[in-house]
């Protein structure tokens, strides 16, 4: 398994809802792109940054005591008024952080590996996090989400940072 990094057209693609039907062995395929989450220093991973065209990611909370788990065929339920402005990276744009609004709170549903259909609600970061992974899914990217002039900004600061580091 291999991350997808920016410019690839399947992080454009809208993906299909994942069918169970298939027989993907959905251990393998959690264990697989968890550790490749965790190894690049990525708190999400959504299917279509490593190649995949089904809709499903996975996600890190912000709480130590929940493991990393796969999140298949996520919606958003409910989204609050209320937004927030956050600094975000993405592992298929390295380098790169732009501030990004969203709303703060969200209540969403899941199914998870073992079909269950799951209803939880996350806010700061898990939030934010969740919102970032379904766009994915979407074939929406975090560049996409803000004026052209904040992008310039951040691209601005991207090559700032290379530059030191390399
Ligand atoms: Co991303």
């Amino acid at each position: 398994m291999k991350l997808i990094k920016h410019p690839d057209d399947i992080l454009k693609q809208k993906l299909e809802d994942f069918d169970f039907d298939q027989g993907i062995n959905l251990e393998e395929l959690e264990k697989n792109m968890i550790s490749l989450m965790l190894e690049s220093n990525g708190i999400g991973l959504s299917a279509n940054q490593v190649g995949l065209d089904k809709r499903f990611f996975v996600m890190k909370l912000q709480d130590p005591n929940t493991p990393p788990f796969i999140l298949i065929n996520p919606k958003i339920l409910w989204a609050s008024e209320q937004q927030s402005e956050f600094e975000e990276g993405c592992l298929s744009f390295p380098e790169l952080f732009i501030p990004v609004k969203r709303p703060s709170k969200i209540k969403v549903e899941y199914i998870d590996k073992y079909k269950n259909t799951c209803i939880i609600e996350l806010n700061g970061i898990d939030s934010r996090c969740f919102q970032h992974e379904l766009d994915h899914l979407d074939g929406i990217c975090f560049t996409d989400k803000v004026s052209k002039l904040k992008l310039a900004l951040a691209l601005k600061k991207q090559r700032k940072n290379n530059g030191r580091t390399k």
